[in-house]
């Protein structure tokens, strides 16, 4: 935590994740692909990253940074020449981090069908003028798969902060071993 940041709340009533929703469509260009002539998956992070980006500073109104993205699972290779839709949007918002949910479908532009590419979730941090992580508005879910986005969100949050607490731990634990070595 950065030690000057007051312990303050957000004061604004909260934004819908309508708010910050973000639709990129691209194409999949030779250069984008490896010898099979599918997709690089560095590629898709990348795209993630920036419609996740997009999404997280619609929501803060600021500019934001990545601070992690969850396990990425490909779930089918995308050719060359096929259209990739990345949608994103806020799930929920911490005091200063947001969870943005980042769905990528591929689709064939002749025979129209679309599959289930990948799905992220990456938490990222508004920051101030002086690059310090800065209170957002919170996430206000309405109807029932907002809902469900957001304490899904909620859960998630909830084991990042346990996982980080462990290796925190298990680090401390090392490196007092090492110092008795
Ligand atoms: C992200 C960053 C700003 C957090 O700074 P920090 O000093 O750890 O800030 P804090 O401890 O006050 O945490 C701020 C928020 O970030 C969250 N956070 C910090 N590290 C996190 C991580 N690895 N994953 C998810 N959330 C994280 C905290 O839970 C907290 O959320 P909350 O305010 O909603 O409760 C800082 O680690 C950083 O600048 N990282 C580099 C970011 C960057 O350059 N990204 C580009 C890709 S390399």
């Amino acid at each position: 935590m950065h030690s000057t940041m007051k312990k303050q709340q957000s004061t604004s009533p909260g934004k819908s994740p309508k708010e910050s929703q973000v639709t990129m469509t691209e194409i999949v260009l030779p250069s984008d692909a490896n010898a099979l002539g599918t997709i690089f998956g560095g590629k898709i992070m990348a795209w993630i990253d920036i419609a996740g980006a997009i999404a997280a500073g619609r929501h803060a109104r600021r500019v934001v940074v990545t601070a992690s993205i969850d396990a990425l699972h490909f779930v089918a290779p995308v050719k060359v020449g096929n259209v990739v839709h990345i949608k994103a949007c806020v799930n929920y918002a911490g005091r200063t981090s947001m969870e943005v949910g980042i769905r990528v479908d591929s689709e064939n532009p002749v025979t129209g069908e679309t599959h289930h590419t990948a799905t992220a979730y990456a938490t990222f941090v508004a920051l101030d003028e002086h690059g310090r992580p800065c209170i957002v508005p919170p996430v206000l879910a309405e109807g029932p798969e907002e809902k469900r986005r957001y304490e899904a969100a909620m859960k998630r949050r909830a084991a990042r902060m346990r996982l980080a607490e462990e290796l925190k731990r298990h680090e401390e634990e090392r490196s007092e071993t090492s110092d008795e070595e």
